[in-house]
């Protein structure tokens, strides 16, 4: 009997059919970018920087967004903080709730209040923060789930006090690569989607090296269909994408993780930032999700 004889049903089975759901998010025009100080290894101050180059990419990230259907919002940047673009830092917003930050360096400190007068004006609850955390860089919502990262930026104490805010199973997750200090630039969440049988649960992409073994056993445990992303492509900050459910808007150089989506039927949607990366940031630092309030 020859190979060739087995039957056709043990051909791959089709990847679900994805579905882009409506997403609200808020930006900063990156007019004041410049990289003056370090606080991550990215960043050098002694390596020019080009400020409309970082306009007209962000300018990208935004039409992007805009064309697929999705929504905007604007905050605008203060002349002085050059990271205020990162907006995924500016806060952690969840069923109209939003828990403002308490950066661990001073260089950023500035934003905190700019950040809580926004949402307190477009009609959020805010609520002060207590312990030192970094918004959205560090938790992401995960289906019903909160997965909030340590190690480099946010404490282990802000994990209860999230937990406490928002009323949610909150994982903590340790980093241990400085490269990758914030959880958003090492697990990329790629959302439930509607597959053939229902909603899936939802899922999540993510750089092993970046995290201790124990996070790692969470991790794979939690999400045993996640997407493992190599480190060539972790490197160039293929992790730190946005996700509607359908398209995942990730860095041109990540091209693994390019296939990889590909075969499970997401549609990759690829922005280059990389001047923002002078300042240790991507796509998914550049944008800050709002759940809820209208
Ligand atoms: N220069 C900024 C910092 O180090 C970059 C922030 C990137 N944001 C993020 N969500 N990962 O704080």
């Amino acid at each position: 009997m020859s190979l060739s004889s087995a039957p056709a049903a043990q051909a791959a089975p089709a990847a679900p059919a994805r579905i882009a759901q409506h997403r609200r998010y808020l930006m900063c025009r990156p007019e004041h970018f410049t990289v003056s100080y370090r606080i991550n290894p990215w960043m050098e101050p002694a390596k020019p920087t080009d400020t409309a180059k970082a306009l007209a990419q962000w300018q990208t990230l935004y039409d992007t967004y805009v064309a697929l259907g999705h929504e905007v919002e604007l905050i605008d940047p203060v002349p002085g903080l050059p990271d205020m673009v990162y907006t995924a830092n500016g806060g952690f917003i969840v069923d109209g709730r939003a828990l403002g930050v308490r950066f661990r360096v001073d260089e950023r400190r500035g934003e905190e209040r700019p950040f809580m007068d926004w949402f307190a004006a477009h009609g959020f609850d805010v609520v002060e923060p207590v312990s030192v955390q970094e918004g959205e860089g560090d938790f992401l919502l995960v289906g019903d789930t909160i997965l909030a990262g340590t190690g480099f930026r946010s404490t282990g104490d802000s994990h209860a006090e999230v937990a406490g805010v928002f009323g949610r199973e909150v994982v903590s997750l340790r980093l241990i690569d400085p490269r990758f200090y914030h959880l958003d630039t090492a697990i990329s969440v790629l959302d439930p989607v509607e597959g053939p049988g229902g909603v899936e649960k939802a899922n999540i992409a993510y750089l092993p090296s970046a995290f201790d073994e124990p996070s790692l056993a969470v991790l794979r445990e939690r999400y045993p269909d996640a997407i493992e992303v190599s480190d060539a492509d972790g490197a160039v900050f293929g992790l730190n994408s946005a996700s509607d459910g359908y398209n995942v808007f990730i860095s041109p150089r990540a091209t693994g993780f390019e296939a990889q989506l590909r075969e499970r039927g997401y549609h990759p949607v690829l922005v280059d930032l990389s001047e923002l990366l002078l300042g240790g940031g991507g796509i998914k630092c550049c944008t800050l999700e709002l759940r809820g309030k209208r």
